[in-house]
């Protein structure tokens, strides 16, 4: 490779480097995260940064800041709340909606302990 060609690639890697940085806070769900218009659950999982904070093994989330979700005993009508107003620790994630919150909920409970 010619010397030249070196300053470019340092800004390229820079580049990315900045880029994948953005991605990742807006990935991230801290402080009210699901930026998404995803309607299944999975997805808005992925999506809301779920993942970044627990363990839930249905979607390969080893996330150890929150409760492991496979050990939840809370209903789907508890885990809308808990993620619609968030609380100890827990991010609101007021800005989905209804739908998405029940899909969410849905796919919480309907996969846990697997
Ligand atoms: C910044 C970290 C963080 C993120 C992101 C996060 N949580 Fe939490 N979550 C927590 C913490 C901490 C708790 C414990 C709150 C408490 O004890 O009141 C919690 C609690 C919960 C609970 C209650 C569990 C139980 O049985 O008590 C559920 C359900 C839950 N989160 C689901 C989610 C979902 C779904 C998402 C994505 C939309 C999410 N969380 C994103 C940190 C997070």
């Amino acid at each position: 490779m010619s010397p030249s060609a070196r300053p470019f690639l340092r800004t390229l890697v820079a580049a990315l480097a900045a880029a994948a940085t953005v991605a990742l806070a807006v990935g991230c769900g801290g402080g009210g995260g699901g930026d998404t218009a995803a309607t299944d659950g999975p997805t808005i999982f992925a999506d809301s940064g779920c993942a970044n904070c627990h363990s839930f093994a249905a979607a390969d989330a080893n996330g150890r800041v929150g409760p492991d979700l496979d050990d939840s005993t809370l209903t789907e009508e508890e885990v809308v709340a808990k993620v619609r107003d968030g609380g100890g620790g827990m991010p609101s994630f007021g800005e989905l909606s209804e739908a998405q919150l029940q899909a969410l909920a849905e796919f919480v409970v309907g996969q846990r302990g697997r």
